[in-house]
């Protein structure tokens, strides 16, 4: 299934997403699914399940050291950690460390303001390109529904575990 991406020409395309997707998609403010999972164990247990937790790992392991693919295939494209691999929360949600505090995320105002982002389609384009090949187009109102929980809710309000 390696299909696209390794085809020829697409050198260009790749180059481009490499340079548009650093800026939004690293950042040194990721602490990784766990420990949003530590509060939020039904919507982890349900990433855990899909594509996007893996995408690093299915990789091979040149691949996995490839600037380009890393770009798009795990959270932090320049950090090694391991708990920050593959497609993450804080891809879709914003960076974490500081709306995961109990007492802001409690706050939806607060939370917004601390960085916990609104998802919209450019949520995803910076990795689903409109010119990116595939088999079939991304097509957002269908595909949000596969990543957005609606089968998996932490139940609201429920006491909070101790802090990270
Ligand atoms: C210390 C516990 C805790 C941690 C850690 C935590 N959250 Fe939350 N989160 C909450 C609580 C509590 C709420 C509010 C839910 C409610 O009571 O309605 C919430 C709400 C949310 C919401 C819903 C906001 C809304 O307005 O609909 C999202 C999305 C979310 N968290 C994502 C994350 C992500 C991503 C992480 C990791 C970066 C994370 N949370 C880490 C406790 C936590
Ligand atoms: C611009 C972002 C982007 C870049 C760069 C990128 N990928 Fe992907 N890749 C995706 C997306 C998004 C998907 C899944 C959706 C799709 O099929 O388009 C995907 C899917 C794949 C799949 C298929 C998984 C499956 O189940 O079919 C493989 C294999 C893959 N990529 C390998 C690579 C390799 C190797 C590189 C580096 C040479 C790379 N990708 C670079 C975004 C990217
Ligand atoms: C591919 C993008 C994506 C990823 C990755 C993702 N989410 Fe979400 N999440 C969504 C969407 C879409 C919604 C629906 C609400 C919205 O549009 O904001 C949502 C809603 C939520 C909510 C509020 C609704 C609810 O279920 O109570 C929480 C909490 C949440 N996500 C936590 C997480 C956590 C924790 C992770 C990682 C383990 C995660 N999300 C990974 C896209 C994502
Ligand atoms: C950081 C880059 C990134 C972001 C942001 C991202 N994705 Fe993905 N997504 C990927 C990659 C890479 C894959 C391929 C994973 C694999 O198959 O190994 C993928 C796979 C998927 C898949 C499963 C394969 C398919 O095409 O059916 C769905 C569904 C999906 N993404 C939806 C979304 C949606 C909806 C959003 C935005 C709310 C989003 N993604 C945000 C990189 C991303």
């Amino acid at each position: 299934m390696a299909r696209a991406h390794l085809t020829a020409g697409l050198t260009t395309f790749v180059a481009v997403a490499v340079i548009g997707s650093a800026t939004a998609l690293a950042g040194p403010d990721h602490i990784g699914a766990r420990r949003c999972g530590a509060c939020h164990e039904a919507e982890y247990q349900a990433w855990r399940k899909t594509p996007h937790a893996q995408a690093l790992a299915r990789l091979s392991e040149k691949q996995q050291q490839n600037a380009q693919c890393r770009s798009c295939h795990t959270m932090d494209p320049w950090s090694s950690d391991p708990e920050l691999a593959g497609v993450q929360c804080e891809s879709c949600h914003g960076a974490g460390r500081a709306y995961a505090p109990d007492l802001v995320m409690r706050d939806e105002e607060l939370s917004r303001l601390m960085g916990l982002e609104k998802i919209t389609e450019a949520t995803c384009r910076p990795c689903h390109r409109a010119d990116a090949p595939r088999l079939r187009a991304f097509d957002y109102a269908t595909l949000v529904k596969q990543v957005n929980h609606a089968e998996a809710r932490t139940p609201r309000r429920a006491p909070a575990p101790a802090q990270p």
